[in-house]
């Protein structure tokens, strides 16, 4: 590796972005409007917005189930890949971080695929059923719930439903014995409950990009 900075991969990031036309004005509108009404900016990556977008195509998800709706940006990649019939849930705790989403999501002119519900993931998730199965589900929300928000993808999901989970490597946090806590705690056991609970058939990929050093596990239901 000739220069394994943070400069070097920043730049990395910047190039794919550019080259692959990951940012367009729309997305970066949504960003925008994520900074003035003072959201974190810890929405997804441009590279894993599209990888989002990509998974909903490739697994041709009509049902799609998002934990953490932040800004929107994650739901609005998503949203541009459903079939005309194709809806999203999203569930978003925070009253301002919906209200931005809602105005991002209209903006996008994807809003009659998108719901957004208002509350606690576990509380709204315990009221949703399973007789629809979800195609597809995302979890990007308080990393301490990892194994309870898997645990409702896979009663609301079907045989070959794709999970996604964000987060799981923070910064290499997940492997430090000397990084503890409630949140990288969530997030070892959500990648345990990955390797071990039989429901689930996974990987993890680690990513480096305007984030930082993080990752992303994929799974699909057994
Ligand atoms: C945090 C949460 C996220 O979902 C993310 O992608 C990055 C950071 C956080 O809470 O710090
Ligand atoms: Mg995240």
């Amino acid at each position: 590796m000739s220069d394994p900075t943070p400069e070097a991969w920043l730049r990395v990031d910047a190039m794919i972005d550019d080259t692959l036309s990951l940012s367009d004005p729309l997305l970066q509108g949504v960003v925008a409007a994520q900074r003035r009404a003072g959201l974190p900016s810890i929405e997804v990556s441009p590279a894993t917005g599209k990888l989002l977008q990509l998974l909903v195509r490739i697994s041709g998800a009509r049902r799609v189930l998002e934990i953490g709706t932040l800004g929107g940006y994650s739901t609005i990649c998503m949203a541009r890949a459903l079939p005309p019939d194709g809806r999203i849930v999203t569930i978003e705790a925070e009253p301002l971080n919906a209200d931005v989403a809602q105005a991002n999501i209209d903006a996008a002119g994807v809003a009659a695929a998108v719901a957004i519900r208002r509350g606690r993931a576990l509380d709204v998730l315990g009221e949703l059923s399973a007789e629809e199965p979800f195609d597809l589900v995302f979890i990007d929300a308080d990393k301490e719930s990892n194994t309870r928000y898997l645990d409702h993808a896979a009663r609301l999901g079907r045989p070959g439903t794709v999970i996604v989970v964000d987060n799981v490597v923070r910064a290499g946090d997940v492997a430090d014995p000397a990084a503890e806590g409630a949140q990288i705690d969530g997030v070892r056991a959500g990648l345990r409950m990955l390797g071990d609970d039989a429901r689930f058939d996974a990987t993890a990929l680690q990513t480096l990009d305007r984030k930082g050093w993080d990752g992303l596990a994929v799974a699909v239901l057994r």
